[in-house]
């Protein structure tokens, strides 16, 4: 074996996110802004999905490259029919996770754990009714969201919890949110605000940077920072010092980590993403609809992957990044 396969950085490819759909139920201002996710919207029609006997196979091809870890993402994955059916046909890979608004968990949970799924990690970012509603854009109540969380834990998933932080917005839920998490014991992740695509109307005075929220959740319980758990990982990470658990932050703002990215992406439609911020991917099903060999598309993505030089992140600059980027319910995260 030849171990992974690496890019111009030297980075090697060891984790794929997978967008199974680009509908959601909810309407993140974040991400999905009503007014340009609603009604006149056109999302991908099934057909032009990947099934899930293509997915299986180009995941295959992938691991054959050196993937370990792969996340199902999308839009919000648990849309897509059948999903648990899908996550059995992965349960070769050694960490096969998912990240989810948490709604249709309860309904879910223990399916996805009897077929495989090693861990969820859901987006939760408010505790108090109004902010959640104002973020989430959504009639669905808050409680749907914490029930999805406990559906979770009790069929024995691992479980992280994401709060994208937007100032002004819910920035003041930061200590209750912590508190909340130590609480539950579950791992709670601050996200720095992203100008992922161009419709989120992304200005740099809504990122609260890491250090503001380590400041903050500090002077309640001083935190340690901890070393990472796994290479590459995204969240930096702190342990509260009297034990009670931990929590993470992870500023791709303030802090880009593109110098450890192992992350391909692939859209709903089976597009090759090196980057969260890049314009456009390799069309991947074109080569699996016309009948190319796994050898074939395994020559594909180590040359794709070779010539991969991308780190947004780092380049960004004060007025945010420049340029057409896929839309982050398009690519997952
Ligand atoms: P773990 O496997 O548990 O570490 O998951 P994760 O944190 O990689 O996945 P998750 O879907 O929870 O993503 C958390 C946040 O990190 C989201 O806002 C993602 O968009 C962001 N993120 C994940 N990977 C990258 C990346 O490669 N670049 C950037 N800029 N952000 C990323
Ligand atoms: N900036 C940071 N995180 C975001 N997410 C969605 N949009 C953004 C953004 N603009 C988060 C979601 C989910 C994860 C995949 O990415 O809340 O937890
Ligand atoms: Fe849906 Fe997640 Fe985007 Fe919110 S952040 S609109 S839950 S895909
Ligand atoms: Fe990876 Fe692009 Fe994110 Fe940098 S900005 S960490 S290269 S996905």
């Amino acid at each position: 074996d030849a171990g992974p396969l690496r890019d111009r950085l030297g980075r090697p490819l060891t984790d794929v996110r997978l967008s199974v759909t680009d509908r959601c139920n909810f309407r993140c201002r974040y991400c999905m802004p009503r007014e340009l996710f609603g009604a006149g919207h056109a999302f991908l029609p099934r057909s032009e999905l990947l099934s899930f006997e293509e997915i299986t196979r180009l995941l295959g091809v992938f691991r054959r490259g050196g993937v370990r870890k792969v996340r199902l993402t999308g839009g919000e994955p648990l849309l897509r029919g059948g999903l648990p059916d899908l996550v059995a046909m992965l349960s070769g890979f050694a960490d096969l996770a998912m990240t989810t608004n948490g709604v249709l968990l309860p309904k879910h949970a223990a399916v996805l754990a009897r077929n495989g799924l090693h861990r969820v990690t859901v987006s939760l970012d408010a505790l108090d009714e109004r902010t959640f509603r104002a973020m989430a854009d959504t009639p669905v109540a808050l409680s749907a969201v914490l029930d999805g969380i406990t559906a979770a834990r009790e069929a024995g998933l691992g479980v992280k919890v994401n709060t994208v932080v937007q100032r002004g917005v819910n920035d003041h839920q930061i200590e209750e949110l912590a508190a909340w998490a130590r609480d539950e014991g579950v791992r709670l992740r601050f996200i720095e605000y992203m100008d992922v695509g161009t419709t989120n109307g992304w200005v740099r005075d809504k990122v609260v940077p890491a250090h503001e929220v380590r400041e903050r959740v500090d002077a309640l319980w001083p935190l340690a920072e901890v070393a990472p758990e796994v290479a590459g990982e995204v969240a930096t990470r702190f342990r509260y010092r009297d034990g009670g658990g931990e929590i993470g932050i992870i500023a791709s703002v303030t802090a880009p980590f593109c110098q450890t990215c192992t992350r391909a992406r692939v859209s709903a439609v089976g597009e090759l993403y090196t980057c969260l911020f890049a314009a456009r991917g390799l069309d991947l099903r074109a080569l699996l609809r016309g009948g190319a060999t796994d050898e074939e598309l395994y020559a594909v993505l180590a040359r794709h992957w070779a010539g991969r030089s991308d780190r947004a992140s780092e380049l960004r600059g004060e007025e945010g990044l420049r340029g057409p980027r896929v839309e982050m319910s398009y690519i997952g995260g």
